[in-house]
């Protein structure tokens, strides 16, 4: 296996002239937290330096080339996980759970899209968050606002807010166990595709719309007794008992990025071994700010998040600044438009990548544009919105004709009660029952699965479709 060997790599030549990990200093940044305490901070960035990498450049790589293939719209990426990990909430039934959910959507959603299902968590590293402003104000009372456990701590007090760099070392270690777990539970049995489908079952027995999904349960069944008819089994067919699992984050705290930067023994190129896949968010995209320039650097694949702000020509800067070569996989575009902004939002921007041709990942993140507050007070995301989004993501990729490559959500294995709607019908009344979230509100476990099904409904519709169209262009033609 390839490996990071050494903190101080002979100097091999870089993919980009003037980039070093540290470049990014040279340029304007937002959403950074301000450390008091420059010696505290410095002793902690030499100490994460001398951390072992909690990925590996050839991990890195191969979720390249899954990705790849997601561009070439022959896969589909499923992509979930909290909107904020926590310290407080860390706990291994916790990741367990998560990672469950994320099982049960991947496998409707493998059914429905008839292709393989990439799945990357926001987890193990997902700590550091945007904010809209830098304070907080309450009862007259100003303080810094929380910006993640990695930064600072929740609580409304002067001493919690101040931004901690030994914080970023807590986060380290949370993340690497979380990791060791994850790669456990993938490789270890516990995604054995027959117990991912048992689950499944239950949810469908249990959920109020539980019948509405039982055909596809049914389906998939009777695929998996075909299969075992055939001789394809758990036993010995290891693909059938294991999966590839790989971790994202946003890179926005570039401190902890930069300090565990490696350069692969075997390439000479530099990764950030923090997670297999980074993504820039829609706060810190400027082409020439310093989130941009320490991702044009190191070689994972990279997700951008696309607002409604995001104009094409700034797109295809990113894309160039990003992407020079054009590899499929590297870029996965994630839009985050709102179920209201997308149908005229996200046309523009797929029509100016085609006709550059190029190579992308097309995502749908109906989460982040969809967040409103409840009479009650709390940040709600409804499921309605969520899924119209989605529908709409799907429309314009069938009208423009391109891919619609993947999903994203923020989802917990929890039984939290953060966004109103679904099949169990959480109102806003009910959202202070079990409001957990550090941060955005979050799908529960039913409310996921829910929405995967519904995903992988529309999946097998539009196959059907597709096929349809073709079999008439053909007898045309
Ligand atoms: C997020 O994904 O948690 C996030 C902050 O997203 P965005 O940058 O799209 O607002
Ligand atoms: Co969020």
């Amino acid at each position: 296996m390839d490996g990071f060997c050494g903190l101080d790599p002979d100097p091999i030549e870089t993919m980009s002239k003037n980039w070093k990990p540290d470049s990014w200093r040279n340029r304007d940044i937002l959403q950074v937290p301000e450390y008091g305490n420059a010696a505290a901070l410095a002793e902690v960035e030499a100490t994460l330096g001398k951390q072992p990498p909690l990925v590996f450049a050839g991990e890195a790589r191969a979720l390249r080339a899954q990705l790849g293939r997601v561009a070439e719209g022959e896969a589909f990426l499923l992509q979930g996980g909290d909107c904020a990990e926590s310290f407080a909430e860390f706990h291994a039934d916790n990741i367990r759970d998560t990672f469950k959910v994320l099982l049960q959507m991947a496998i409707v959603l493998t059914y429905g899209a008839a292709c393989p299902v990439v799945k990357v968590g926001r987890m193990a590293g997902q700590f550091a968050k945007p904010r809209s402003t830098p304070m907080e104000e309450i009862d007259g009372v100003s303080l810094p606002s929380y910006r993640g456990d990695i930064i600072n701590d929740m609580a409304f007090e002067p001493a919690a807010r101040e931004p901690n760099p030994e914080r970023m070392l807590h986060a380290y270690h949370q993340a690497a166990s979380t990791l060791n777990l994850l790669r456990a539970f993938a490789q270890g049995g516990f995604a054995d595709l027959h117990q991912v489908h048992r689950w499944n079952l239950d949810f469908v027995k249990s959920s109020p719309q539980g019948t509405k999904f039982a055909e596809l349960a049914s389906r998939i069944e009777e695929t998996l007794g075909f299969m075992a008819a055939c001789g394809l089994t758990s036993e010995n067919v290891p693909q059938m008992r294991e999966t590839d699992f790989y971790t994202s984050h946003e890179a926005l705290l570039l401190v902890y990025e930069q300090a565990l930067t490696r350069q692969d023994s075997l390439t000479g190129k530099w990764y950030d071994t923090s997670a297999h896949m980074l993504w820039i968010g829609d706060r810190t995209r400027q082409p020439d700010g310093a989130h941009v320039e320490y991702l044009s650097g190191v070689e994972n694949p990279l997700g951008i998040k696309c607002g409604p702000s995001l104009d094409t020509d700034d797109l295809m800067r990113l894309l160039d600044v990003l992407n020079p070569e054009n590899e499929a996989g590297r870029i996965t575009l994630i839009c985050r438009m709102g179920a209201e902004k997308a149908a005229e939002g996200l046309p523009p921007l797929v029509r100016a990548v085609s006709d550059a041709g190029r190579k992308v990942v097309w995502s749908c993140d109906p989460m982040h544009g969809n967040t409103i507050k409840a009479s009650t007070g709390y940040k709600t995301r409804g499921f309605d919105s969520i899924l119209s989004e989605v529908d709409t993501f799907f429309a314009v990729h069938r009208a423009e004709g391109t891919h619609a490559g993947g999903v994203h959500f923020e989802m917990t294995g929890q039984d939290v009660t953060e966004c109103i709607g679904g099949a169990q019908e959480i109102t806003e009344e009910a959202l202070a029952d079990r409001y957990h979230t550090h941060c955005d509100p979050r799908l529960n476990a039913s409310q996921s699965i829910e929405l995967a099904f519904q995903i992988a409904e529309r999946l097998k519709r539009q196959r059907e479709e597709t096929a349809a169209d073709q079999v008439r262009a053909a007898s045309v033609g």
